[in-house]
């Protein structure tokens, strides 16, 4: 018998394997199998019950027969694995410490963890659609989100088995470029030398623009004239593309410094632009199948198979693929993007990672493409909006300034790093300052990650210095501080993680914090598992928090410096085989472990 990465997984396969060999089962039998109290054993499964109550047969005796015909397999290997009927018919199985041991002994590197949990992904091309900034907007708050629970996401993909493609699908092609190539060219603005200074002045020219243009009274046909720059620019006017690249340029190369800042690496950059010459295709295609229609002089879909987007609805609004003026919009772009993501990067599934806002967009997006894909029959992948909810201040409102306006991502990781530096300078005041301050840059936008990692991403959340910072409770210094306490565990004890993982002796664990330990130590596959298939995160951090304190209550009971050899080498293993697992866990929430706190 193998010793399973995930045990549950591999149970259920099983089960549902010797029940197919019996007569009455049906097809859709469901093992359903738990982790179950451990008074009772390591796992259980319940499925028997709702078979026994179709079939009309007895429960108990079925389980009985069931779990006589698992005997018979072969399939589970008495010495680690033992099984014992409860209840009306629940089947309990039971580790022995010798699986125990083997498993701890197995999966005790990071390698092996990765390539256990690359099934779930294997062999699939994944598209990624995240940060997508707007251009010539500087990064703020707002954009946290996308950084952090997309690399996150991004991570967790990569591990479970997925050829990922990160596709920065940037805002270059907006109406706003009409307002700003209008403004640009009325006052005269020529563009600094420093880049970083020319982003806050465009911004600024974004906005005065806007209000000249709006200002009927005052400056009349104004607005005609912005629209018409960008009229111009779709059209390829020389001048106003010399414009728009210089925009872009100092636009991306802000954004870069950001993506830096949050370990975030795009494989490529397609923009909207980069569709401007692949959007007739889409409206030639969509009027062939029937899909779009004109409709004063747009071009709208209409998907009936969803009463919300539904002609008959009075309330919905269809999607609109060819804007009134024959410009193309969001949705042709998104249109022809994920044909080309199909057809260029053979994608089998693209995951879109946006706030709530757009749930509408992706929605007819997704309705529209089937159809289209389906008619032409192009392979259609499997598509997924990530959405997530807005960070509220701590007066219950979105998060801003003093001054109202929008916090700069900068400026927050800034000021989480001083934060930290504090808290860090009080806990060590005998660590040298430069080490001081390189744990502090570590800690504070570790903080920032998690806090926003930790709720489930569909909600709203409220952003609290005090409680990202904390030592205690679900935090990333907590769990920081749990990793790197691991490692003076080993510098006291004379030895490291990497001696510790040569050790390939398998050692049983036999008391009750070591077996709860390697309990815990088994549920990252599922973890991992349920976080890659929904696409959350915050099933890692529930997981690591969990870990920790398991962690804490064996080190509490358990002596890791025995004076036996074997209780010794076995608790340090323990030892070993968590921090790894912190490590893993945490860095695929982006955020990487420190040697010492
Ligand atoms: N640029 C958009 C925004 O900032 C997000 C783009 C998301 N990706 C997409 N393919 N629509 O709102």
């Amino acid at each position: 018998m193998e010793i399973w990465f995930n045990p549950a997984q591999s149970l259920e396969s099983i089960l549902k394997k010797v029940a197919g060999t019996l007569e009455g089962f049906s097809e859709e039998f469901s093992p359903d199998v738990r982790a179950s109290d451990p008074r009772f054993g390591d796992f259980q499964a319940n499925g028997v019950l709702a078979e026994a109550k179709r079939m009309k047969k007895n429960p108990r005796e079925l389980a009985q027969s069931f779990v006589a015909e698992l005997e018979k397999s072969g399939e589970l290997d008495s010495d680690l694995v033992s099984m014992s009927i409860a209840g009306p018919g629940f089947i309990n199985f039971k580790f022995s410490p010798k699986f125990f041991g083997l498993w701890v002994a197995q999966y005790r590197d990071a390698e092996n963890l990765k390539k256990s949990s690359g099934t779930l992904y294997a062999g699939k091309k994944v598209v990624i659609d995240y940060p997508s900034p707007n251009t010539a907007k500087q990064m703020h708050v707002g954009h946290l989100r996308i950084l952090v629970i997309g690399e996150a996401i991004a991570r967790l993909l990569q591990f479970c088995g997925a050829d990922l493609v990160r596709d920065n699908h940037i805002g270059d092609w907006g109406t706003n470029f009409g307002i700003l190539i209008f403004e640009i060219k009325r006052t005269g603005y020529v563009f600094p030398e420093d880049d970083s200074v020319a982003l806050a002045e465009l911004e600024e020219l974004y906005k005065a623009g806007t209000a000249y243009v709006k200002d009927e009274e005052a400056h009349p046909g104004a607005f005609d004239e912005a629209r018409l720059e960008l009229v111009k620019l779709q059209q390829g006017d020389p001048e106003n593309l010399e414009i728009w690249k210089r925009i872009v340029k100092v636009s991306n190369a802000a954004c870069e410094k950001i993506y830096d800042l949050f370990g975030v690496h795009p494989d490529v950059t397609l923009g909207e632009s980069f569709y401007r010459d692949k959007v007739d295709r889409i409206y030639k295609e969509l009027c062939e199948c029937q899909i779009a229609e004109e409709d004063e002089g747009a071009l709208i879909v209409w998907n009936d198979s969803d009463p919300r987007y539904a002609r008959t609805n009075e309330n919905a609004a269809p999607f609109i693929v060819r804007k009134k003026d024959g410009g193309s919009n969001y949705a042709s772009t998104d249109l022809a993007t994920l044909l080309y993501r199909v057809e260029h990067f053979k994608a089998d599934e693209v995951v879109y990672v946006t706030d709530d806002r757009q749930q509408d967009h992706f929605r007819m997006l997704f309705l529209t493409a089937k159809r289209w894909f389906d008619q032409k029959q192009y392979p259609f992948p499997s598509l997924r909006h990530v959405m997530f909810g807005k960070i509220l201040g701590e007066n219950g409102k979105p998060i801003k300034t003093k001054e109202g306006g929008s916090i700069k991502l900068k400026s927050l990781v800034d000021e989480a790093t001083e934060r930290a530096f504090a808290i860090v300078s009080e806990k060590n005041p005998d660590l040298p300052e430069e080490e001081r301050k390189q744990i502090a840059g570590t800690i504070g936008i570790a903080a920032i990650r998690y806090a926003d990692l930790l709720q489930n991403r569909t909600i709203n959340y409220m952003f609290s210095w005090d409680r990202l910072l904390a030592f205690e409770g679900n935090t990333a210094p907590y769990l920081l501080y749990a990793a790197a306490r691991i490692l003076s565990i080993f510098r006291k004890a004379g030895t490291s993680f990497e001696a510790i993982a040569e050790n390939n002796d398998v050692l049983l664990p036999t008391t009750d914090g070591e077996i709860a330990l390697v309990r815990k130590l088994m549920g990252f596959s599922t973890a991992v598992q349920t976080a890659c298939s929904e696409l959350k995160p915050h099933y890692i951090c529930t997981y690591l928090f969990e870990l920790a304190g398991t962690f804490s209550s064996f080190y509490a009971a358990d002596k890791v410096m025995d004076d036996d050899v074997n209780t010794r080498n076995l608790r340090l293993r323990l030892c070993a085989n968590t921090y790894m697992i912190l490590k893993t866990g945490l860095h695929l929430l982006g955020i990487e472990t420190l040697n010492r706190m």
